[in-house]
């Protein structure tokens, strides 16, 4: 079976192509590095010791999503490509949607035309917007805040759409909760540039002296210490999530959502001493103001994708602090 993944080289479809040829899949990435950097490429061979075809170029052009359809015989694809920072996406509001929904549709036409009909797409967990009851599960109330993540709302409901306007197509959407960790390897993992926008990579920075301290956004939150509480997981589990998921949608048809998260909350101040006592570094912090839109928990009822997917998530944070730390610590600026 021959995947298609868009956004191939970024953080989660990096570690997804090394599960998908692990897992023996074929695979074609598309990618325009507009977030990520060629080397990737070599070290997913380099794990996993297979080959794989790769384009480089823009998942919005047509054309050349016509050529890798013409030259490839995809049976599906999974969809990653998109811009993701939330405070990016309200600064610049229109390269946010002309990106997500642009390449979105491009995908869809073209993957409707040459009647390939099985796409598994990531949403995010910040279609809940501010839950009432938690954990959350995927029939509760959808909301946005952003424009981020209005994308992936729209994008949501053009995929229903698309299904009831033709019920051959089988598309899972996954509603990812916050990915953190890296490959075992080292090789692969997360290391945005300049000041990172969220909590593992800045922690991180940290711990190598490349930022001085962590601002740890409020302690006044409804939790248990204060702090803003998430369900972190593993980008291994996230990436098995989506292995599962192409299982599914290769063998049934429908359209459904599934949330990707382990169920479990750990606060601001949890993740931080875990970071710590794992990795042995110090992680200097001080509490600021809260930060504007940041809810005070938000973790996943994960009991639908383990039912139907047969998914779960099996990494503790343990494991995602030292894998994150081992990551940097490898040199992969
Ligand atoms: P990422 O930025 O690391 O990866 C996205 C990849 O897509 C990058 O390699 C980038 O170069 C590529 N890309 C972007 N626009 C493109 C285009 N027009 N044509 C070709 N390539 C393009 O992000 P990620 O963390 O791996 O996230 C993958 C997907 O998951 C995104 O859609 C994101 O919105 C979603 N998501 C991420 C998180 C998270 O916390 N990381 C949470 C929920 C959902
Ligand atoms: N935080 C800090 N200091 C920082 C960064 C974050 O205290 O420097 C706190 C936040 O206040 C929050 C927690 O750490 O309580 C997690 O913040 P992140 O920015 O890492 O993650 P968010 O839950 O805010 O959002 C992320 C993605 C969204 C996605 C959401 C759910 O950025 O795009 O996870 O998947 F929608």
């Amino acid at each position: 079976m021959k995947i298609l993944v868009t956004g191939g080289c970024g953080y989660i479809g990096s570690h997804t192509c090394v599960e998908l040829l692990d897992a023996n899949y074929e695979i074609v990435v598309i990618d325009n590095f507009s977030n990520s950097k060629p080397d990737v490429i070599d070290k997913i061979k380099q794990i996993t010791g297979k080959d794989f075809t790769f384009y480089e170029g823009d998942v919005q052009d047509k054309e050349l999503l016509n050529k890798i359809f013409k030259e490839n015989k995809i049976d599906a694809a999974i969809h990653f490509a998109g811009f993701k920072a939330v405070g990016e996406s309200v600064a610049k509001p229109l390269m946010y949607y002309r990106n997500n929904l642009d390449t979105t549709l491009s995908l869809l036409e073209v993957m409707n035309d040459h009647n390939c009909k099985k796409i598994v797409f990531s949403s995010s967990a910040t279609v809940y917007g501010k839950p009432d009851t938690l954990p959350i599960k995927e029939t509760a109330p959808l909301s946005t805040t952003n424009p981020y993540g209005t994308t992936k709302l729209m994008i949501e409901d053009i995929l229903r759409d698309v299904y009831k306007s033709d019920n051959t197509w089988s598309i899972a959407i996954l509603r990812y909760f916050n990915p953190i960790g890296a490959h075992k390897s080292g090789l692969i993992g997360e290391n945005p540039n300049g000041i990172p926008n969220n909590l593992m990579p800045y922690i991180v920075k940290v711990a190598t002296h490349e930022l001085d301290h962590l601002n740890v956004f409020g302690n006044d939150y409804n939790t248990k210490d204060g702090t803003g509480v998430r369900d972190y997981i593993h980008v291994v589990d996230l990436a098995k999530g989506h292995i599962s998921a192409i299982n599914y949608v290769l063998n049934h048809t429908g359209c459904d959502t599934y949330n990707l998260g382990t169920g479990h909350g750990y606060s601001v101040l949890d993740l931080v001493n875990t970071f710590k006592e794992v990795n042995h570094v110090e992680v200097a912090y001080q509490i600021t103001d809260r930060r504007p839109g940041d809810i005070d928990a938000c973790y996943a009822d994960p009991s639908k994708a383990k039912e139907i997917l047969n998914w779960e998530a099996n990494l503790e944070i343990e494991e995602m602090c030292k894998d994150a730390y081992n990551f940097v610590q490898k040199d992969n600026n």
